[in-house]
Order: structure tokens, then sequence, then C-alpha cells
């Protein structure tokens, strides 16, 4: 969460009344062991993005525990619609695959591996992309992904302002992963249909005309 804004997104959360037995279970397991999923204002706003895009098909970069994935899954399986899901982590990978269980929701194809090397091997169409792995690798995700992109089709990227590290002092180790995501959003500003939020962790928004 942008520090700037943490007052306004603690009143967000506060208002937020989750009462899903299983969402609530998964918010707990990943606080509980320091799994980054994302947050709820944000896991809200990506609900609304789906609803209203009539979006049907969905690619997930980074799936961690399966907490956003069980969100997306849910709703595009009233249209018939797949998430398919990256997870480089194989201890994650089973954790999601039992949430997913779970969750009795049988429209997701998990991959185990490196989103580098599994999204180029795809050969599907999304309405739908959200990244949310590696920020080193957000453009390469982003460039491999975007080809299977149906038109008007949305790529939905979380944490690309980086906990404001890209406009504020840093520790020297993230130094090249502050270079690389600011120069991925002139790059997205300059070359696509782009919009950065300043909400959550800083989302960018894609979208895909022809
Ligand atoms: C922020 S978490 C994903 C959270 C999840 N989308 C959610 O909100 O519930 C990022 C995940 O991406 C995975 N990851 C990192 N680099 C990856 C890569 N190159 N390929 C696939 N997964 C990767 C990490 O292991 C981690 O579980």
């Amino acid at each position: 969460m942008l520090e700037e804004l943490k007052e306004a997104s603690e009143y967000i959360i506060k208002k937020i009344k989750e009462e899903d037995p299983l969402i609530l279970e998964l918010e707990e397991f990943a606080r509980i062991h320091n799994v980054p999923i994302v947050t709820k204002e944000v896991a809200k706003y990506l609900e609304f993005m789906i609803k209203t895009h009539n979006v049907k098909n969905v690619l997930e970069v980074g799936t961690a525990i399966g907490y956003s994935g069980i969100l997306m899954a849910r709703l595009i399986e009233k249209n018939g619609g797949v998430l398919t899901t990256i997870e480089i982590d194989e201890e994650r990978f089973n954790q999601a695959k039992e949430n997913f269980a779970k969750a009795g929701l049988n429209n997701v194809k998990m991959i185990l591996g490196d989103a580098t090397c599994e999204i180029e091997k795809l050969d599907d169409n999304f309405d739908f992309i959200f990244i949310d792995a590696s920020k080193g690798q957000y453009k390469k995700f982003f460039e491999d992904s975007y080809k299977m992109l149906n038109d008007r089709g949305i790529v939905f990227i979380d944490n690309i302002m980086f906990r404001g590290y890209l406009y504020k002092e840093y520790p020297k180790r993230f130094k090249t992963i502050v270079r690389k995501l600011d120069e991925f959003i002139d790059y997205l500003y300059e070359n696509y249909d782009f919009t950065l939020l300043d909400f959550g962790d800083g989302v960018g928004l894609v979208y895909k005309t022809k």
C-alpha cells in the first residue's frame, strides 16, 4: 500500500465487510505466513473490472495461494470462462491447488513454472490479464501476454508503483527494480492506452484497441 494513502486505504478496507469463510481463511493464512496477496481494496477493484467488462478468459501471472485467482475464477465461471494462472513456487502452487478445490472451482488451469518462459508457450486468447509476480520482469510478462489479449481486453498490473519507491528514497538494493518499473511506466504511456492509478501499491491498466 502506498504509505501516503495509508489512511484512505485503511478507511476503504474497513468499509469492506468480508463474510466468505474461505476468503477470510486465505486472508488469515496469508497474514500469518507472510504470503503477499492483493490488498482488499485492489481485490474489490479487480472484481469490479471483471464484472463490468464482460470478461470470459483470464490469465494471471503470480498465483501465490490462489486468493485473487478464486475471486476471478468465481466471476468468470458464470460466463463459461477459464482462469489460467502461473506460479513459480511449488509449495504455493500446491496450496493454491488445494484452495481452488476447496472453492469447488473446475475452471482453473494451473501452470507450475517461471512465467518468463511459460507465457510464451501458451496458445490462448484472453479478455483480461492480471500481472502480479516478480516486478523486475513486468515488461516481459506484459509483452509476452499482450499478444494474446483480445480487442477491448484489459491488462491489470498490480504493485506497479512499488511501495512509492518510484518517486521517493528507496533502499539501494531495489535500484534495478525501481529503474525497470519507472521505464516500464514511460513505455506504457508512450505506446499503449494506459492509465496509472495511485491506489493499493499502484495499479496500471492497459486497454487494447484495434
Ligand atoms: C504478489 S504474489 C501473487 C498474489 C496473488 N495474485 C494474489 O493476489 O492472491 C506473487 C507471486 O508470484 C510468484 N512469482 C514470482 N515470480 C514469478 C515468475 N517469474 N513466474 C511465476 N510466478 C512468479 C511468487 O512466487 C508469488 O507467489
